[in-house]
């Protein structure tokens, strides 16, 4: 097991100073996900003696190169792949077993075979018919006026749903304890039946289903694999804690996205902003020192809701063309717009952040002028804040700064030095508008092409 000394130059560089011992580090999208904490998370992982998912489950996407060779993960976190780094699902997670599965398998052959994995006994299961009634309330709000909220179908939404329910919900233990596994997947199937039935009267959707033996089995061979991982992972990181060990909570989607602060009803259905860290791990926020807050140098959005910097024009294609904005676990292209500081001083407050990852920043090479949003305009008053509710949001106008921009590419730079004067100045400007330090800048996918400090 490392220790939670930084041992690499390029970690031990990262965030100004060495790894707390016995503490856990956060790394947190500050927009509406899809960031590049992937990245971040490899360059910090070597330090620490655990990578910990949190919250979500297999709508968040990122991806890892192993061998040289590129893999998209949902549910796995991407810090796992450090030698000696454990992975924990903690109890926050809804887990997919048939993602968990395929993504061990793709693992395996990509020649990863031990992954020292812990499965929180508590954390809730994805079944077939949470994945199919996200998709037929889908399908009902696009037809109605207020419009889809644009989910990527994976279950999320109704799978937290049951955990509010608790009567409908099935958790990992449960798949380690055969005769009350039937017995519950036999009463609760009674229930979801009548609403697939009332989203899709044709019953097309409730008939895609398996039966509820054939369900009963699979999720029993499924308990069978997962037995060897399964744990109470409070206890386990409270025990790496007393231990001094170092942990690195990763935040899956975003701060814009997270139920209570992000902006409701277009958001996910789990906090991922830091905020969740506690209830989905058992570890009390006084032991979180470090938060990395990761935004990209500009904003995008998957999914609909308000975006109030969003460019649909030549700026916003530009932006998708050179930063490939297109999702990871849905192929859908991203909407493209300007940085919003109002939205990015509000996650940053939300989230502690300690210092900034800014991703992509070579992705605004080329623009004459750049705009960042300083102040929204609702109802003639100039305000600063964000307002985390979709209808008030979608009402603010934009009030921009434009900056010159950067003609050269930056993807060689490996210092702030060697940045171009303007480009140095928007990390700046970033820094002056949250009043946290820029600690990593990328200017590129690869793991080199990044600026520390
Ligand atoms: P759900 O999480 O699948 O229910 O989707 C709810 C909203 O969150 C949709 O707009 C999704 O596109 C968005 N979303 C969920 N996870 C991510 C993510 O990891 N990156 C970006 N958007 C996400």
């Amino acid at each position: 097991m490392p220790t939670a000394t930084p041992s690499t130059p390029s970690s031990s560089n990262v965030g100004r100073g060495p790894v707390p011992l016995g503490s856990g580090t956060a790394v947190v999208g500050l927009q509406w996900g899809d960031e590049g904490k992937g990245k971040v998370i490899d360059l910090l992982a070597g330090s620490f003696h655990a990578v910990v998912r949190y919250n979500g489950g297999a709508n968040a996407g990122h991806s890892v190169v192993i061998n040289g060779k590129r893999h998209a993960l949902h549910l796995i976190p991407s810090g796992a792949f450090h030698p000696g780094v454990r992975a924990v699902i903690g109890n926050g997670v809804v887990l997919d077993p048939d993602v968990l599965f395929t993504e061990l398998d793709r693992l395996a052959d990509a020649g990863v075979h031990s992954l020292d994995l812990l499965v929180s006994d508590r954390a809730h299961v994805v079944l077939p018919w949470h994945k199919a009634e996200d998709a037929a309330r889908e399908a009902g709000l696009a037809s109605g006026s207020s419009g889809s909220i644009g989910t990527t179908r994976r279950g999320i939404g109704p799978a937290y749903a049951d955990k509010a329910h608790r009567a409908g919900a099935i958790r990992v233990g449960d798949l380690l304890r055969p005769a009350s596994l039937r017995e519950k997947l036999a009463r609760i199937s009674v229930g979801k039946e009548r609403v697939l039935d009332a989203l899709d009267p044709s019953g097309g959707v409730r008939g895609s289903l398996p039966s509820v033996a054939s369900l009963a089995d699979d999720l029993l061979r499924t308990g069978e694999r997962l037995k060897p991982f399964v744990t109470d992972t409070t206890y386990a990181l409270h025990d790496m804690l007393a231990r001094g060990h170092g942990i690195l909570f990763e935040g899956a989607n975003a701060t814009l996205l997270d139920v209570d602060h992000g902006t409701f009803p277009f958001v996910t259905s789990s906090n991922c902003s830091v905020l969740g860290i506690p209830a989905g791990t058992g570890v009390p926020g006084v032991h979180l020192k470090r938060v990395i807050g990761v935004m990209k140098a500009y904003c995008t959005r998957v999914g609909g809701g308000p975006f109030p910097t969003e460019q649909d024009n030549e700026a916003g294609n530009r932006i998708r063309e050179r930063g490939r904005e297109y999702g990871t676990t849905t192929g859908r292209p991203r909407r493209c717009g300007w940085l919003d500081l109002v939205a990015l001083r509000y996650a940053v407050m939300l989230n502690g952040v300690t210092g900034i990852a800014l991703m992509l920043l070579d992705v605004l090479s080329g623009f004459d002028e750049i705009r960042l949003c300083t102040a929204y305009r609702v109802g003639g008053r100039m305000i600063d804040r964000f307002l985390p509710d979709a209808e008030t949001l979608a009402e603010v106008e934009p009030i921009y700064e434009a900056v010159t921009g950067w003609k050269d590419e930056i993807g060689g730079c490996r210092s702030r030095d060697e940045l171009p004067p303007a480009a140095r100045a928007y990390v700046e400007m970033i820094e002056q508008a949250t009043g946290v330090p820029v600690e990593i800048v990328s200017v590129g996918p690869d793991r080199e092409q990044t600026v520390l400090g």
